[in-house]
């Protein structure tokens, strides 16, 4: 089998999925703000160690998407981190995208930006390590939002960055994310989701994209987070498999959502539901990383001391996740280890202001 459809494979294999763990140097500040950590370049290597070290998490994690100054970081001992997932048979991966800046002539829209110089970044990011890449669009629903423009421009630049990845045999994830801010509905964000998303494959057609060697990571449909109609686990499921149903070609090989907000809990009940809802054309995983993270971020608190319960806290949501994508989550399994209730929830609205 050619490399990156292996690599595709791999990393949507039954029972594991994706840690993003690409928080940029603004976001990764923000996170440390609600812990009361300062953001040195130290205590971010000391973070990511931590995760990337818990005992068993390749059981359930296929790879981590790193940040620029991750890749090139080393662990206490001196071995560099990608090497450090590597051995735990963690597949590395790299955020490319250089973030999203307000769309000239679009007010309230955003471009993401990054490819100049794409080419010549994705060859050395093979050689630090890294087999997958990641690149997010972000979609914003609002009055009159989103326009056609700004939903081209984003598509246009995702397929272009999926093209250069798979020329560096890197497979890309191909990251269209319709924001959860506002108070729309969920036929709206279903409405958006669906047209984002056909769009995107209109693109990743044009650029000759080969859909085996890549990955999907969209929101799940969901109601705005300040809509008065919040919706139910399974009304979630049913409106997210529909859009993907209608929109994601089967040759894809898999979809790894985004968290984008929701609660860590939730999170793991809607990919539950929607494999129970199975089979479905392609694998149903997650590329979680507020949802991966905020439990071991709040057991941790930037203490040496608590290194052994922030890697419990992250096998507890990383082990969660691994039954959801196989539609085997239960509450037995959430409550399994209950020195951490409390701990996993709660915090996610105030940490995930935005995550990129
Ligand atoms: P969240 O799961 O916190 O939305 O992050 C996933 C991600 O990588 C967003 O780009």
């Amino acid at each position: 089998m050619d490399e990156m459809e292996s690599i595709a494979k791999a990393l949507v294999a039954p029972g594991k999925g994706i840690l993003a763990a690409d928080e940029s140097g603004g976001t990764i500040e923000k996170r440390f703000k609600i812990i009361n950590v300062p953001s040195t370049e130290t205590n971010r290597r000391d973070y990511r160690e931590m995760l990337f070290t818990t005992p068993g998490a390749a059981e359930y994690i296929s790879g981590v998407i790193l940040y620029d100054e991750t890749i090139r970081q080393k662990a206490k001992d001196g071995t560099p981190l990608p090497e450090v997932l590597k051995r735990q048979g963690i597949i590395p991966g790299i955020k490319v995208d250089k973030g999203a800046m307000p769309l000239a002539g679009f007010p309230g829209e955003k471009i993401t930006e990054g490819l100049d110089g794409l080419r010549a970044r994705f060859e050395e990011y093979y050689k630090l390590g890294a087999r997958f890449a990641k690149w997010r669009a972000v979609i914003t629903i609002g009055k009159d939002l989103p326009t056609l423009g700004c939903l081209e421009a984003n598509a246009h630049a995702l397929a272009r960055y999926a093209a250069l990845s798979q020329e560096a045999k890197i497979v890309p994830i191909v990251e269209p994310e319709v924001l959860m801010d506002g108070d729309h509905t969920i036929e709206r964000c279903e409405e958006v989701t669906e047209l984002t998303l056909r769009i995107v494959f209109q693109q990743l057609t044009m650029q000759r994209i080969v859909l085996e060697r890549m990955l999907l990571k969209p929101n799940m449909v969901v109601p705005g987070k300040d809509s008065s109609k919040q919706a139910s686990v399974r009304e979630v499921a049913t409106a997210t498999i529909r859009c993907l149903r209608r929109t994601v070609p089967s040759a894809v090989p898999g979809i790894v959502f985004l968290s984008g907000g929701q609660s860590d809990v939730l999170a793991t009940q809607h990919l539950n539901v929607m494999n129970q809802m199975g089979p479905h054309p392609w694998q149903l995983s997650f590329s979680y990383g507020r949802a991966l993270q905020d439990a071991p971020l709040h057991s941790w608190l930037g203490n040496p001391a608590n290194v052994t319960a922030g890697q419990e806290a992250f096998f507890h949501r990383a082990k969660a996740n691994g039954f959801a994508r196989n539609g085997k989550y239960t509450e037995l399994l959430e409550a399994e280890n209950t020195e951490l209730q409390g701990t996993s929830s709660g915090n996610i609205r105030e940490a995930s202001a935005s995550q990129d």
